[in-house]
């Protein structure tokens, strides 16, 4: 598998023809205990094509995170396809997989994984430790601006600790990104953060997928699926509905005093 070149920031396709980001077909998962075979996932299929804005949601026990750590390719279903561009997943080897994972995934997760002893520049830079491509230079120059693209153009050298959440959330979307990734997976992303910040993250991802960037996102919340293009409904280890968000919540350009007007309002 060849690993692609420093990616540009914003990455619409430009063929008229819609790419899929990725795709699953008839995806399956079990985990066989001693006594039983949990069937987690029972036959998922979905296609993300590129530039979709995508919420899974379902009830506890329904394989939201079976799915999640699929996708994330940190597990292979037991059937099923799984298509990153053209590569399926599902047939894929342990060390092609952690390839994957290091070149081509962005991950967000709720409780943001940034190094404490790195500053954002550095966090930023964390996955392209595993690429050959570029000088440190045009790598370092490439995490700058990523950091002013999530508005920390001004934090470089900042650590962790000396950043609100919401602030470092923004870092974790930054590092999400420079890989060029096929979609961005967010795990709960504004999980830990008040209801103004959770608008300013929710604000960012729109105008990353304005820009053309695929996300994925898991949520509990209806207030935040409510902020994507398209919801999809576990139950039980199957889709129960995969809909366009005809209630669509935008926040295109609000500044914070107006987002905190929305979440008052229930916007
Ligand atoms: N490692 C495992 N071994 C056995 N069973 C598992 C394992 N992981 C998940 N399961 C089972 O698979 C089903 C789906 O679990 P999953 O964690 O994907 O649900 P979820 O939708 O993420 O739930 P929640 O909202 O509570 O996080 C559940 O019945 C769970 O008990
Ligand atoms: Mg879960």
């Amino acid at each position: 598998m060849s690993s692609p070149p420093l990616p540009n920031t914003g990455s619409p396709t430009s063929s008229s023809e819609v790419k899929c980001a990725c795709r699953v077909v008839g995806l399956t998962k079990e985990y066989v205990l001693k006594s039983e075979t949990v069937r987690a996932l029972r036959g998922v299929s979905f296609d993300v094509p590129q530039g979709d804005y995508v919420a899974i949601m379902g009830p506890s026990g329904s394989g939201k995170s079976t799915l999640l750590n699929l996708l994330g390719c940190l597990d292979r279903p037991t059937h099923g396809n799984f298509f990153l561009g053209d590569d399926d997943v599902a047939k894929m080897s342990d060390d092609d997989l952690s390839e994957i994972r290091a070149t081509r995934l962005g991950m967000v997760f709720q409780s943001y994984n940034l190094i404490q002893q790195l500053t954002v520049v550095e966090n930023i830079e964390v996955p392209l430790t595993y690429q050959r491509f570029g000088s440190s230079g045009s790598r370092r120059q490439r995490c700058r601006e990523l950091a002013a693209l999530v508005g920390l153009g001004d934090r470089l050298g900042h650590r962790p600790m000396q950043l609100s959440g919401g602030q470092q959330q923004r870092v974790a979307i930054a590092r999400s990104l420079v890989n060029d990734p096929y979609f961005i997976l967010a795990d709960e992303a504004t999980g830990n953060l008040d209801s103004v910040t959770t608008e300013e993250i929710l604000q960012l991802f729109e105008r990353l997928n304005d820009q053309g960037r695929t996300i994925i996102m898991v949520t509990h919340e209806d207030d935040v699926a409510q902020h994507a293009k398209r919801v999809i409904r576990l139950r039980d280890g199957l889709v129960q509905s995969d809909e366009i968000n005809t209630d669509r919540i935008i926040c295109k350009g609000k500044k914070p005093s107006e987002l905190a007007e929305m979440v008052s309002d229930g916007e």
